[in-house]
């Protein structure tokens, strides 16, 4: 994809803007964990960008090939991102990884990794930066985004499966997108993330915060039910077929781990962030069973050119794995912020 001619002038002003702070191609800016979380972006602004994202991407205005992977232990995985968006002039790649017994086995976080974020006119790096935390954000934007095209709207109860970074994160946004919740239920293998989620985050939420004693009791009881637990390799489901009524709305952060095939077989719509993924996905074995049939994509369903939830007995589940547009529209307004405030450390190229 080439920058549009009309956009050209736009973007040598932009490099502009940047040579004022920042001496391309000499040196670039390190923002560490500290200095990305440190910087003000407010949670609406990041929903907005998010969805922007989402609905460039499947408007097909960015230019991102499916992430390549490399798994070197037993479910985990390493995801080498890149993505370019003309509007925006922002190109740069995530190299991310997952591995889910970092915390068990060395304190570190299941999720992090680094991107870099290159200027567009020379292809020189402007900035490495953290991104653990634009991850962390991101995610439960899309989730949102998600939620808010899907989802009843007048949804009274909401499940959260995993209590990590992201379940808190997803808990959080539930009250902002479903207003009318009077319950959350949430569930964790590691009953103390559970407990502690409760702790933290019930004092600042509406609906009361209720641990699920297992899947059932939280499946059969949510009307919207999101995961973001462990992306694990093979097929041992732990929520059942059965459990699934009609008009359920279920929104993956991992894949299919959790639930039997039959739920994504049986949904009346079934809709991915990226087609093009999911097809590199099962090259990597993710489906062992095949993909269901892709009834639109969420930027579509945002867009508007596919429908969303038509009516309340529709089951729909939404399998969003991650996309690098949704980091660089982030990227582009924490670079932004960072370099006109002065934050973070330069070092030289
Ligand atoms: N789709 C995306 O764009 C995207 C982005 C970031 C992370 N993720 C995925 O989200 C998941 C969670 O990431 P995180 O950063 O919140 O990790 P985390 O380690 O902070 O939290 C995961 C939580 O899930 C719990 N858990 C693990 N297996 C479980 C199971 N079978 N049932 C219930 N709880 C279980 C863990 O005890 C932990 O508390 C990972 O699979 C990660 O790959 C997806």
């Amino acid at each position: 994809m080439k920058l549009p001619t009309e956009l050209f002038q736009a973007a040598a002003e932009y490099r502009d803007w940047i040579s004022s702070f920042l001496r391309i191609g000499e040196e670039l800016v390190y923002l560490s964990q500290d200095d990305v979380k440190g910087i003000p972006l407010p949670p609406e602004r990041v929903r907005d960008l998010v969805e922007q994202s989402l609905i460039a991407y499947s408007a097909k205005k960015t230019d991102m090939p499916s992430k390549i992977a490399l798994h070197p232990l037993q479910d985990t995985f390493f995801h080498a991102m890149p993505a370019y968006v003309p509007e925006l002039f922002a190109a740069g790649i995530k190299w991310g990884s997952c591995f889910p017994e970092n915390r068990r086995q060395f304190g570190y976080p299941q999720a992090q990794g680094l991107i870099i974020f290159n200027d567009q006119l020379s292809g020189m790096p402007l900035a490495v930066m953290d991104c653990k935390y634009i991850t962390e954000i991101r995610t439960a934007a899309v989730t949102y985004t998600a939620i808010k095209y899907l989802a009843p709207r007048d949804a009274v109860s909401f499940g959260m499966i995993g209590c990590g970074v992201e379940g808190r994160q997803h808990t959080k946004n539930s009250m902002t997108v479903l207003p009318n919740l009077s319950t959350i239920y949430v569930y964790d293998v590691f009953e103390d993330a559970a407990d502690s989620l409760i702790a933290d985050l019930q004092p600042g939420i509406g609906a009361k915060i209720v641990k699920a004693a297992s899947y059932e009791e939280l499946v059969k009881n949510s009307q919207v039910i999101a995961s973001a637990t462990i992306a694990k390799e093979g097929y041992d489901p732990v929520i059942k077929e059965t459990w699934i009524e009609p008009g359920k709305t279920i929104l993956l952060c991992e894949g299919h781990t959790l639930y039997e095939d039959a739920v994504f077989k049986r949904a009346d719509k079934y809709i991915v962030d990226s087609r093009e993924q999911v097809e590199q996905f099962v090259l990597y074995g993710y489906y062992p069973f095949g993909h269901p049939e892709i009834y639109a994509e969420t930027g579509e369903v945002a867009a508007g050119t596919a429908r969303g939830r038509e009516h309340a007995g529709e089951l729909i589940v939404g399998n969003n794995f991650g996309m690098a547009v949704e980091d660089m529209f982030v990227v582009r307004a924490v670079f932004d912020y960072a370099l006109e405030h002065g934050i973070g450390a330069r070092l030289p190229l």
